[in-house]
Formats: C-alpha cells, structure tokens, sequence
C-alpha cells in the first residue's frame, strides 16, 4: 500500500520550527551554549491561583468526564472580562464560544464557512494558520502586503474591486505575530465600512490582547458600532496567562457564524478539560494584576534586547505590543540563510521573516521568551554577527 497525503494537505509549507529544531540540535552537540528566540511558547509560568486550581481539581476523580463545551461560568467570565477591558457587551449565550485555543478556532474556521475555490485575504507576512485553515478547506488565500510604510496595516484600498467582490473572509492579527504591530480604532472602522460593502466575514486574532506596552491598551474590533454583523474576534489565554499548554480560548462576535462553527464543533470537539476551564475563569476574574506583572516583564525584556541590539548597529525599532521583535536584517541576506548561519556561528536561534509569507522576506522574529540575561546575550551575539559581516 502507499498513502499519501491529501492534495489540500501537499499545499501545505513544511514548518520551518522543524528544520530549525534540527540544526539547534547540531548547534548544541558541537558545544555552543544555544539561546533561543524562535518559538513564542510562554517560558513563565501562569498565575499561582490557576496552578492550585488546576492540581487540586486534577486530583478530584469526579472531573475526568467529557465536558462538551464550556463549564456553567465560563462564558460569563468572558462576557465580564470583555465588558471590563474593552466596553465590549457580549451575550454569553450567543456571542462567545470556547475553543481549544485559538488555534483550534482557526484551523476549523475555514472548513466550516467556505466553499471550495472561495477566496480569503490574509494578512502577508502572516501567523502560518490563517493560509494553511484555508487552504485545508480548499479555499484561496490572498496576501494582503504588511509593510514598515504602512504601519503593517494592509492598505484596503490597494485590494482590487474584483478580488474584494469574490472575497469570503478578511483575516486580521493585532497586535500582530510577527511583525509586532497595533492597530487602532480608526482602522477598524476602515475594516468594517470594506466589509459591509463587499459582504466579507471579518476575523481578527486578538491572541496577544494583553501583551500591549508603554501604558496603552489594545482596541477590541468588536467595540467599533456595526462590527458584530461582519466580525468574529479569537481570543486565547495562551500568552495573556501563560497557560498555552493546557490549550483553552474562545472566539467572539458574529453570533450566526459562532454557531455554524459551533455546530461543526459538534463533530469534532468533547471540550476542554474540567478543571483546565475552573483554572481559566478564575485567570480572568482574578487575573488583573497578573497581566501587569506580564505587561512589564515582557516590555522590560524588550527594551533590554532592543537597546542593545540598536547599540550594536541593528536598525530597529521598539514594539508596541506582544511578545516579539520584528527586525531588519543587511541587506543582501534571505532571511533563511541569515537565520541558519546565524544559529551555525552564535548559537542564537530566530526564525527567518520568510516562514511567515513572501513580505517577511528581509526580517527575522525574535521572541521575548527568555530570561533579560539571556537576551542581552543573544544580543551581543547577534551585533558581533553583523559587525562582523559573517556569509
Ligand atoms: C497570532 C497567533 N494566533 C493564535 C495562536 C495560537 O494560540 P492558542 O495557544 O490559543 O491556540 C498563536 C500562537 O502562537 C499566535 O501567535
């Protein structure tokens, strides 16, 4: 017999995390002390409070069953916590459905909603799910360019009337993964105006919610008046409580649309672990100042690697918000061959700007997911790599 993959699946890039993993480990058997700023999987632990309710309850045997969906409570304390943060009101019976992190939302998205050929514009560069969702319901992303000149905000009025008449869906990340960008109301409302006219769908990650720097606060899209009849928004407690490995979020919005995916849900999904969903609730009842213990580790962390990569001659800037950096690499380079030889003479690991879509090409992302030690390390390293003009 031979099996092969689907024809949606051959589609489908190869993720790099798997060949950088692999040169990491060659890196580090030839003796180099390996720092590494490739994956954005949270290094600090969630709150004390969530820990001790997840062990105690862990150890109840009654909480081994399937949950189904989301616990009495939960869609309360998302409706509470959206309230409180962003003035957004949201009804917990129709307007908030748990999911098994964002990602899980994402990837089923698009196997719900689109038909074969639809077409969906997608945020270049890009987090690598929004394509691939896609493409797995045999839909056809659309790259819509993030440039530095546009603030990283795709320019609407740049997306051809005909391909905005075919489009099915608009996907939107901000604060953004990778390129570590804000968006801000007046945007939103651009967004909603193209979205009515042209009858898109309308999804915005807001995975990075919290991880917002130099005392500002992010924009829910859902707080624009109008959007909930075009818009969905993901959410997760993966970065915003460090809970990415116990895998809860939810997605907002559109109430028709959370129950087509709801329904889809239904096949595929026994829900979230009991006492992984009481953890998650209390994170955000009680979670407040632990996202400002958060807030400033993380933007600590970026003024250390940022000022010391700017010292040692990288042209960067300061992000606003999540938990990269999104830096420019000398001319000349791809980015692909900068990150290996990069990883090959310093031991530090980042990820090429190109594993994210054709416009990360001339950037590499590193994250913010080590000690400040670490990453005033991982930056005289990388300033001597430059300096030196290493091929
Ligand atoms: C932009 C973005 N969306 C979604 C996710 C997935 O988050 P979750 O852990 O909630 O599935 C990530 C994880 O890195 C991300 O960066």
């Amino acid at each position: 017999m031979n099996f092969a993959p689907s024809k949606h699946l051959q589609q489908l890039k190869k993720g790099i995390f798997h060949e950088l993993a692999e040169a990491k480990r060659r890196v580090e058997q030839s003796g180099t002390p390996v720092i590494d700023l490739s994956v954005g999987s949270p290094d600090l632990p969630p709150p004390d409070f969530a820990r001790e309710i997840l062990s105690s309850l862990a150890c109840d045997g009654r909480h081994y069953g399937y949950t189904l969906g989301a616990i009495p409570g939960f869609n309360d304390a998302v409706a509470r916590f959206y309230k409180k943060r962003y003035g957004v009101p949201l009804d917990p019976e129709t307007e908030i459905l748990q999911l098994i992190g964002s990602q899980d939302g994402l990837a089923h998205l698009g196997t719900a909603i689109l038909n074969p050929k639809d077409v969906v514009l997608v945020p270049d560069p890009g987090y690598p799910i929004y394509e691939a969702g896609v493409r797995m319901a045999g839909g056809h992303p659309l790259g819509m360019p993030l440039t530095e000149e546009n603030g990283f905000l795709p320019d609407l009025t740049a997306v051809p009337e005909d391909i905005a008449r075919q489009a099915r869906m608009l996907i939107l990340n901000y604060p953004s993964n990778p390129v570590a960008a804000t968006a801000d109301r007046s945007f939103y409302e651009e967004v909603i105006r193209f979205a009515r006219k042209y009858e898109i769908l309308v999804v915005q990650d807001f995975t990075y919610s919290e991880l917002v720097f130099d005392g500002k606060t992010a924009t829910s899209i859902l707080s624009v008046p109008g959007a909930k009849d075009v818009a969905i928004e993901f959410n997760s407690f993966s970065k915003t409580f460090n809970l990415a490995g116990c895998r809860i979020g939810y997605v907002t919005g559109n109430a028709q649309v959370l129950n087509i995916l709801s329904d889809m849900m239904s096949h595929t999904h026994y829900g979230v672990f009991y006492p992984i969903q009481q953890a998650a609730i209390a994170c955000l009842e009680q979670g407040e100042s632990f996202i400002q213990q958060q807030v400033k580790r993380y933007e600590s962390r970026r003024d250390t690697l940022v000022e010391a990569l700017s010292q040692g001659g990288w042209n960067l800037q300061k992000p606003p918000a999540t938990m990269y950096v999104w830096a420019n690499i000398p001319k000349g380079w791809a980015s692909i061959d900068f990150a290996f030889r990069l990883l090959e003479k310093t031991g530090v690991v980042v990820t090429p700007g190109s594993a994210f879509g054709l416009q990360g090409e001339g950037y590499v992302r590193m994250t913010l997911t080590q000690a400040e030690g670490d990453l005033q390390k991982a930056a005289e390293r990388m300033s001597h790599f430059v300096k030196q003009g290493v091929r």
